[in-house]
């Protein structure tokens, strides 16, 4: 996912190979040290109630966050909500970090870890009042199937970590795996399409939802279609 006009991570960053995350690097020094605003998971990544500090009653994620531009407009246009990013590549989580830290905000963080897995075993019950997933790697060879984020085992995962009236909220500009995440969601008997939640996000502006990425910025130059969702948790 490399952008010419974007500045280099420190290290390459690694994508997760055959089904496995790679953690191989530490963080590596940077010109401007991230300091608290990234985490590296590792082998055993700390709870959500470890990595949060306390007192945030609304607490959102967003998994791939990719470069962070999501995370750093979110911390701004909610400063009573606390932002968590979790990416699997160390180096564009080094780089949302910094632009994290560069912001000034202290209600976000990033990281480093295979986002699903953290969802499945470090988050409990109702802790989030929202997932974001915009833009996640599609795989689309049939045989990779499995690495989506979107697979039948993701219904169970979002429903028990997302409250009651909380949201997913999703963005893609490939048609297919829109229309596999429309039918999936749309399934879910925990959730249901909700069209004024997605009206009203985009009439709020960047940092609510959705907007702004990296890849949508990158699509919307490409004059591609982008379809964006928000699947509301229904009450317990
Ligand atoms: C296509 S990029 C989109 C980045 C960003 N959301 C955007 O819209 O600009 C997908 C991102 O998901 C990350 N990713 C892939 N699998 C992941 C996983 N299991 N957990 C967390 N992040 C993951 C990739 O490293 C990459 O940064």
């Amino acid at each position: 996912m490399a952008e010419p006009d974007e500045p280099r991570p420190a290290h390459n960053p690694r994508m997760h190979q055959g089904g496995k995350l790679s953690f191989r690097s530490r963080v590596q020094e940077l010109e401007e040290d991230p300091g608290e605003f990234l985490v590296l998971g590792g082998k055993n990544p700390p709870a959500l109630h470890e990595l949060v500090p306390a007192g945030w009653d609304d607490i959102e994620i967003e998994i791939g966050p990719g470069k962070g531009a999501f995370v750093v407009a979110a911390t701004e246009a909610k400063p009573d909500t606390f932002l968590l990013g979790i990416e699997a590549a160390s180096g564009y989580a080094e780089l949302a970090a910094v632009k994290l830290k560069q912001s000034g905000r202290d209600n976000g963080l990033f990281l480093v870890d295979n986002g699903k897995l953290y969802l499945q075993d470090r988050v409990d019950d109702s802790d989030l009042a929202a997932v974001h997933v915009y833009f996640p790697d599609p795989w689309p060879k049939r045989r990779h199937a499995g690495r989506r984020f979107f697979t039948d085992d993701v219904l169970p995962v979002l429903a028990r970590a997302i409250r009651d009236h909380g949201f997913l909220y999703f963005a893609s500009d490939n048609a297919a795996y829109a229309g596999q995440v429309a039918r999936v969601m749309g399934s879910a008997v925990d959730f249901v399409r909700d069209v004024d939640e997605e009206a009203r996000v985009l009439a709020a502006g960047p940092g609510h939802a959705f907007t702004p990425t990296n890849f949508e910025r990158k699509y919307i130059e490409q004059g591609r279609v982008i379809r964006r969702y928000a699947f509301r948790r229904l009450p317990r």
